[in-house]
């Protein structure tokens, strides 16, 4: 069982994913913190970022291990664990840099393909996963919500992280993310042909759970346990 949910930043596919994946009792797998750990792991290095080369090396050398904790998800990178530094606004500002490269997303759409062979059945959320990455998923979805709405969220998640910006000035980083990942020539954001579209504008996340539960239950019989 293979589900996807792509969308941009802020649709709320991280917190969508892990509880769908939670209440089918299945795994769940977060690919937004590949392409963070090559941009974390360079930026240790002190390496110039703008230099795809570099970064692919960094992308096939690091030891990557994803582990599920209770409310997130457990990064640790060559031993250490990262969960935290990887969702700063210094690596999600810095990590269209490891997204645009060719080079790097092969070598990150190999490792979630492999991710996901060895987890069987789970929930995978990013931009690609139902267009590049998982194109045979069962059940494709497409999270969107207004920008303002997306930045409300993000600068609440990061006012709870101790790191407070304005809406304002995180709307400005979305709205540039935004185009970068609709702009990129590999794996852009975009719908898989097939993709449910939902619009999470003013929904909590229990309606949003709700509804994509609905869409599985319709698509393949699999129901919350
Ligand atoms: O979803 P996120 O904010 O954790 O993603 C981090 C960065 O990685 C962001 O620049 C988009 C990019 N990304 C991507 O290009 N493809 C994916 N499948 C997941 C994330």
């Amino acid at each position: 069982m293979v589900i996807t949910i792509d969308g941009p930043a802020g649709a709320g596919k991280s917190t969508a994913a892990r509880r769908l994946a939670s209440a089918l009792g299945i795994a769940f797998l977060d690919t937004g913190a590949t392409y963070r750990a090559v941009t974390l792991r360079a930026m240790r290095a002190g390496d110039d970022l703008s230099d795809a080369g570099k970064l692919a090396e960094h992308a096939r050398r690091m030891d990557l291990e994803l582990i599920p904790r209770s409310g997130g998800l457990g990064v640790i990178l060559d031993g250490r664990d990262v969960s935290e530094e990887i969702r700063t606004e210094t690596v999600s500002r810095n990590a269209h840099h490891a997204a645009g490269s060719p080079e790097v997303r092969g070598v990150l759409v190999e490792l979630q393909r492999r991710i996901g062979r060895d987890l069987g059945n789970f929930v995978t959320e990013g931009r690609d996963q139902g267009t590049v990455v998982f194109p045979d998923a069962d059940v494709k979805f497409y999270l969107d919500a207004s920008p303002s709405e997306r930045a409300r969220r993000r600068s609440d998640e990061l006012t709870l992280r101790g790191e407070p910006a304005s809406p304002q000035t995180v709307l400005q980083a979305i709205l540039a993310r935004d185009e970068s990942d609709a702009a990129r020539s590999v794996g852009p954001l975009r719908p898989a042909d097939n993709a449910i579209h939902m619009d999470t504008t003013g929904n909590s996340i229990e309606d949003t759970l709700a509804e994509l539960l609905q869409h599985v239950r319709t698509r393949t019989g699999w129901e919350a346990v």
